[in-house]
Protein backbone atom coordinates (compact mmCIF):
# COMPACT_ATOMS: atom_id res chain seq x y z
CA UNK A 1 0.00 0.00 0.00
CA UNK A 2 1.31 3.15 -0.57
CA UNK A 3 2.47 5.42 2.27
CA UNK A 4 -0.01 7.94 1.54
CA UNK A 5 -2.78 4.85 1.94
CA UNK A 6 -1.83 3.66 4.82
CA UNK A 7 -1.96 7.73 6.71
CA UNK A 8 -4.97 8.24 5.81
CA UNK A 9 -5.90 4.30 7.33
CA UNK A 10 -3.93 4.64 10.51
CA UNK A 11 -4.77 8.00 11.65
CA UNK A 12 -6.73 8.06 14.85
CA UNK A 13 -8.18 11.18 16.84
CA UNK A 14 -6.42 10.96 20.13
CA UNK A 15 -7.41 11.95 23.73
CA UNK A 16 -4.50 11.76 25.33
CA UNK A 17 -1.45 13.67 25.13
CA UNK A 18 1.80 14.23 26.84
CA UNK A 19 3.24 17.73 28.10
CA UNK A 20 5.62 17.98 25.41
CA UNK A 21 5.49 21.08 23.33
CA UNK A 22 5.72 20.52 19.74
CA UNK A 23 8.43 22.20 17.86
CA UNK A 24 7.93 25.04 15.87
CA UNK A 25 8.96 23.81 12.74
CA UNK A 26 6.34 20.50 12.90
CA UNK A 27 3.39 22.94 13.81
CA UNK A 28 4.84 24.97 9.91
CA UNK A 29 4.83 21.85 8.20
CA UNK A 30 1.35 20.66 9.31
CA UNK A 31 -0.18 24.38 8.95
CA UNK A 32 1.56 24.58 5.74
CA UNK A 33 -0.74 21.31 4.92
CA UNK A 34 -3.88 22.79 5.76
CA UNK A 35 -2.87 26.18 2.87
CA UNK A 36 -2.67 24.08 0.68
CA UNK A 37 -6.10 22.35 1.11
CA UNK A 38 -8.46 21.96 -2.11
CA UNK A 39 -11.30 25.19 -1.42
CA UNK A 40 -14.35 26.46 -2.93
CA UNK A 41 -13.33 28.40 -6.46
CA UNK A 42 -9.96 28.37 -4.98
CA UNK A 43 -10.63 31.77 -3.02
CA UNK A 44 -8.62 30.59 -0.21
CA UNK A 45 -11.24 32.00 2.58
CA UNK A 46 -9.83 30.05 5.52
CA UNK A 47 -7.51 31.03 8.05
CA UNK A 48 -6.14 29.35 11.08
CA UNK A 49 -4.53 30.90 14.46
CA UNK A 50 -2.11 28.50 16.24
CA UNK A 51 -1.91 28.34 19.63
CA UNK A 52 0.77 27.21 21.85
CA UNK A 53 0.88 29.80 24.64
CA UNK A 54 -0.53 27.89 27.85
CA UNK A 55 -2.54 30.61 29.33
CA UNK A 56 -4.64 31.30 25.87
CA UNK A 57 -5.14 27.14 25.24
CA UNK A 58 -6.28 26.83 29.08
CA UNK A 59 -8.64 29.65 28.15
CA UNK A 60 -10.09 28.21 25.37
CA UNK A 61 -9.99 24.88 26.86
CA UNK A 62 -12.40 26.43 29.72
CA UNK A 63 -14.47 27.97 27.20
CA UNK A 64 -14.84 25.05 24.92
CA UNK A 65 -16.01 23.19 28.32
CA UNK A 66 -18.71 25.60 29.41
CA UNK A 67 -19.91 25.22 26.11
CA UNK A 68 -19.94 21.56 25.72
CA UNK A 69 -21.52 21.56 29.03
CA UNK A 70 -19.22 19.40 31.00
CA UNK A 71 -18.36 19.90 34.46
CA UNK A 72 -16.34 22.62 35.42
CA UNK A 73 -12.18 21.02 35.37
CA UNK A 74 -12.67 19.00 32.42
CA UNK A 75 -10.76 19.33 29.46
CA UNK A 76 -12.23 19.11 26.24
CA UNK A 77 -8.57 19.23 24.79
CA UNK A 78 -7.04 16.26 26.48
CA UNK A 79 -4.31 17.31 27.81
CA UNK A 80 -2.68 18.74 24.29
CA UNK A 81 -0.32 21.07 24.36
CA UNK A 82 -1.02 22.82 20.96
CA UNK A 83 -4.00 23.22 18.97
CA UNK A 84 -4.64 24.85 15.61
CA UNK A 85 -7.98 26.71 14.58
CA UNK A 86 -9.34 26.73 11.70
CA UNK A 87 -12.17 29.42 10.28
CA UNK A 88 -13.65 30.62 7.32
CA UNK A 89 -14.95 33.80 5.83
CA UNK A 90 -18.67 34.02 7.83
CA UNK A 91 -20.19 35.21 4.45
CA UNK A 92 -18.91 32.44 2.18
CA UNK A 93 -21.05 29.87 1.32
CA UNK A 94 -18.47 27.03 1.27
CA UNK A 95 -17.30 27.55 4.49
CA UNK A 96 -17.70 24.41 6.66
CA UNK A 97 -16.25 22.56 3.35
CA UNK A 98 -13.69 24.59 2.91
CA UNK A 99 -12.91 24.89 6.43
CA UNK A 100 -13.08 20.79 7.19
CA UNK A 101 -10.45 19.77 4.24
CA UNK A 102 -8.23 21.84 6.03
CA UNK A 103 -9.44 20.59 9.69
CA UNK A 104 -8.53 16.94 7.43
CA UNK A 105 -5.65 18.05 5.92
CA UNK A 106 -3.95 19.30 9.44
CA UNK A 107 -4.61 15.66 11.03
CA UNK A 108 -3.12 13.93 8.54
CA UNK A 109 -0.26 15.88 8.28
CA UNK A 110 0.57 15.87 12.46
CA UNK A 111 -0.06 11.84 11.78
CA UNK A 112 2.51 11.63 8.88
CA UNK A 113 5.40 13.86 11.07
CA UNK A 114 4.59 11.76 14.49
CA UNK A 115 1.95 14.31 16.06
CA UNK A 116 -1.45 12.90 17.41
CA UNK A 117 -4.45 14.98 16.16
CA UNK A 118 -7.94 15.04 17.26
CA UNK A 119 -11.03 17.75 16.16
CA UNK A 120 -12.74 19.39 18.90
CA UNK A 121 -15.65 21.05 18.11
CA UNK A 122 -17.72 24.15 19.30
CA UNK A 123 -15.05 26.48 17.45
CA UNK A 124 -18.39 28.05 15.90
CA UNK A 125 -20.24 28.95 19.19
CA UNK A 126 -17.05 29.64 20.70
CA UNK A 127 -16.29 32.68 17.85
CA UNK A 128 -19.60 33.89 18.25
CA UNK A 129 -19.26 34.89 21.84
CA UNK A 130 -17.56 38.36 22.62
CA UNK A 131 -14.45 36.76 24.30
CA UNK A 132 -13.92 35.46 20.68
CA UNK A 133 -14.51 38.19 18.20
CA UNK A 134 -12.47 39.95 21.28
CA UNK A 135 -10.00 37.50 20.15
CA UNK A 136 -9.97 37.84 16.69
CA UNK A 137 -9.93 41.61 17.12
CA UNK A 138 -6.71 41.19 18.89
CA UNK A 139 -5.50 39.54 16.62
CA UNK A 140 -5.86 41.89 14.65
CA UNK A 141 -8.39 40.00 12.28
CA UNK A 142 -11.06 42.59 11.59
CA UNK A 143 -13.28 40.50 9.16
CA UNK A 144 -16.40 38.34 10.32
CA UNK A 145 -14.95 35.02 10.49
CA UNK A 146 -16.66 31.53 11.52
CA UNK A 147 -15.34 28.95 13.60
CA UNK A 148 -14.91 25.80 11.85
CA UNK A 149 -12.78 23.78 14.22
CA UNK A 150 -9.99 22.75 16.35
CA UNK A 151 -6.87 20.26 15.38
CA UNK A 152 -5.75 19.87 18.86
CA UNK A 153 -2.32 18.77 18.54
CA UNK A 154 0.25 16.93 20.85
CA UNK A 155 2.60 13.48 21.00
CA UNK A 156 0.64 10.59 21.91
CA UNK A 157 0.37 9.03 25.96
CA UNK A 158 -0.55 6.02 26.10
CA UNK A 159 -1.77 3.35 23.32
CA UNK A 160 -2.74 4.20 20.04
CA UNK A 161 -6.38 3.51 19.55
CA UNK A 162 -7.11 0.83 16.84
CA UNK A 163 -10.03 2.00 14.13
CA UNK A 164 -13.77 0.99 14.89
CA UNK A 165 -14.54 -1.29 12.35
CA UNK A 166 -15.90 0.32 9.17
CA UNK A 167 -19.90 -0.05 8.33
CA UNK A 168 -20.35 -2.24 5.59
CA UNK A 169 -22.78 -1.06 2.48
CA UNK A 170 -21.78 2.57 2.69
CA UNK A 171 -20.64 2.40 -1.25
CA UNK A 172 -22.70 1.97 -4.05
CA UNK A 173 -20.62 1.02 -7.69
CA UNK A 174 -22.55 2.20 -11.27
CA UNK A 175 -20.22 0.61 -13.58
C1 LIG B 1 -16.96 17.42 12.83
C2 LIG B 1 -16.22 16.64 13.89
C3 LIG B 1 -16.30 17.04 15.22
C4 LIG B 1 -15.61 16.33 16.21
N1 LIG B 1 -15.64 16.79 17.49
C5 LIG B 1 -14.96 16.13 18.43
C6 LIG B 1 -14.89 16.64 19.76
O1 LIG B 1 -15.38 17.71 20.06
N2 LIG B 1 -14.23 15.90 20.68
C7 LIG B 1 -13.62 14.71 20.38
O2 LIG B 1 -13.07 14.08 21.27
N3 LIG B 1 -13.64 14.21 19.13
C8 LIG B 1 -14.28 14.90 18.14
N4 LIG B 1 -14.26 14.45 16.86
C9 LIG B 1 -13.52 13.21 16.53
C10 LIG B 1 -14.46 12.06 16.20
O3 LIG B 1 -15.10 11.64 17.40
C11 LIG B 1 -13.64 10.92 15.55
O4 LIG B 1 -13.12 11.38 14.34
C12 LIG B 1 -14.49 9.67 15.31
O5 LIG B 1 -14.88 9.09 16.52
C13 LIG B 1 -13.73 8.63 14.49
O6 LIG B 1 -12.52 8.27 15.12
P1 LIG B 1 -11.11 8.41 14.38
O7 LIG B 1 -10.90 9.87 14.08
O8 LIG B 1 -10.12 7.87 15.35
O9 LIG B 1 -11.18 7.61 13.11
C14 LIG B 1 -14.88 15.16 15.85
C15 LIG B 1 -14.78 14.80 14.51
C16 LIG B 1 -15.42 15.53 13.54
C17 LIG B 1 -15.24 15.14 12.08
Amino acid sequence: MSEVLEKIKSRRSIRKYKEEQIPQDILDQIIESGMYAANGMGYQNTIMIQVTNKKLRDEISRMNCEIGGWKEGFDPFYGAPAMIIVLAKKDWRNKAYDGSLVMGNLMLAAHELGIGSCWIHRAKEEFETEWGKNLLKSLGIEEEYEGVGHCALGYVAGEYPQAAPRKENRVYYVK
